[in-house]
This record gives C-alpha cells, sequence and structure tokens, in this order.
C-alpha cells in the first residue's frame, strides 16, 4: 500500500503538471508577486477550503484560518495578517466564512471541557448568551446552525471595528466586509450580509445595539 505522504507528494507533481498543461508560465508568473483581491478569514476545518469552494486560484486568497473563524481583538497572528492584506496588498474584500456543523461553535454551546480552546472558543458563548433570545426558542439542530450565522456576523463586526479596517474605510472606502456561511452538506455558500464598507452600514447590517440580527 502506497504510503499517504508518497501520495500527495505525487499530486504535486500532478498539480505542477496540470498548470503547466494550462499555463507554461503559470509558475514564473506566480513568482513575482501576489495581488489578491480578497482575505478570506476561515475555519481551520479541513472541509472549507477557501480555493476549492470559490474556484479560485493560487494568488488570489490570501487566506487566515483559525479553529471557528474568529476575529478576536487581541490575536497577534489575525491582526497582522489583517493589517497586511489590508494596507500593503491592499484587498478590496475581506470575507469571513463560517461553516454549519463547526465543531468550534458545537464545543462552545456545551459545557464540556476541551482544554485550552475552551479559552479560544470563549467568545461564541458570550455571542450565544447575547442573542439568548431568539436562539432559546430554536430546537438544537437549529441554534446551532443560527449561532454558526450569528457569529459570523459578529466576526464581521468585529473586523469593522478594529482601526485597520477603519483607517482603510476613511482613506478609499474598501475593503469591502461580507460574512458567509458555507453548508459542507451541500456545497454552496450562505451570504449573511449585505456589503459593508462604513461605520453606518456596519452597524445597519449587524444591528447590535438591538440585539436582533435578522429575523
Ligand atoms: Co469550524
Amino acid at each position: 500500500m502506497k504510503d499517504y505522504i508518497t501520495q500527495l507528494l505525487e499530486n504535486n507533481e500532478n498539480f505542477v503538471q496540470e498548470h503547466l498543461a494550462k499555463d507554461p508560465n503559470f509558475f514564473v508568473n506566480s513568482a513575482k508577486g501576489q495581488e489578491p483581491k480578497v482575505l478570506w478569514i476561515g475555519c481551520a476545518d479541513s472541509r472549507v477550503p477557501p480555493n476549492e469552494i470559490t474556484k479560485t486560484q493560487p494568488g488570489e486568497i490570501f487566506v487566515h484560518r483559525n479553529i471557528a473563524n474568529l476575529v478576536i481583538q487581541t490575536d497577534m497572528n489575525m491582526l497582522s495578517v489583517l493589517q497586511y492584506a489590508v494596507e500593503v496588498l491592499k484587498v478590496e474584500h475581506v470575507i469571513v466564512c463560517g461553516h454549519y456543523g463547526c465543531g468550534g461553535v458545537k464545543a462552545a454551546m456545551g459545557t464540556h471541557q476541551y482544554g485550552l480552546i475552551d479559552n479560544w472558543l470563549r467568545q461564541i458563548k458570550d455571542t450565544q448568551n447575547f442573542y439568548w433570545k431568539q436562539l432559546e426558542v430554536l430546537n438544537e439542530s437549529e441554534r446551532f446552525n443560527r449561532l454558526v450565522e450569528l457569529s459570523v456576523i459578529e466576526q464581521v463586526y468585529n473586523l469593522g471595528k478594529t482601526n485597520i479596517v477603519q483607517n482603510a474605510w476613511n482613506e478609499r472606502k474598501n475593503p469591502w466586509l461580507h460574512g458567509w456561511v458555507y453548508d459542507i452538506g451541500t456545497g454552496y455558500v450562505k451570504e449573511q450580509t449585505s456589503m459593508i464598507n462604513n461605520e453606518e452600514t456596519l452597524k445597519e447590517v449587524c444591528k447590535f445595539e438591538q440585539g436582533i440580527i435578522g429575523h
């Protein structure tokens, strides 16, 4: 039986050949630099690969992934990626993409301890508490799905509140922020927020003051 890692290396050779067959200069051009239009902040979940689900090529999407696609104000890793993407690469869009069936959200809904990760997921519990009125009337699977959606909207709000995004909005009216949820059971993306590129729209779409969001 072929070793799994050997298989991956063979796949890589095929990847090179396939790209060269379509465009002999693909890698030569790739090595010159990147001009991605999009920063993707997604879940680390192996079932949500940004390039595959958007049918994009290497060079098109700048990517940051963590468990449960969270935008946490003290996360130096996320902030560094965001700053570089917005201020140096000047991406036009930032997409926060969550997904139904997210293990991180599921863990945050329960009381079982998983270790260090509990602290990372803490913010999702806050989101659940904040929207409890609209969540408590739902059955368990509906509540799970809705919390995935609400958490994505909250991360879009967190993004819009960073000084990085606020300064960019003042300067050039973008990046546009988008909240998406990917359905791992169908392959489709469901948009959660309309295009946001200023403080007013951010507040209007996220409606945090009223604690309602959507319906
Ligand atoms: Co996930």
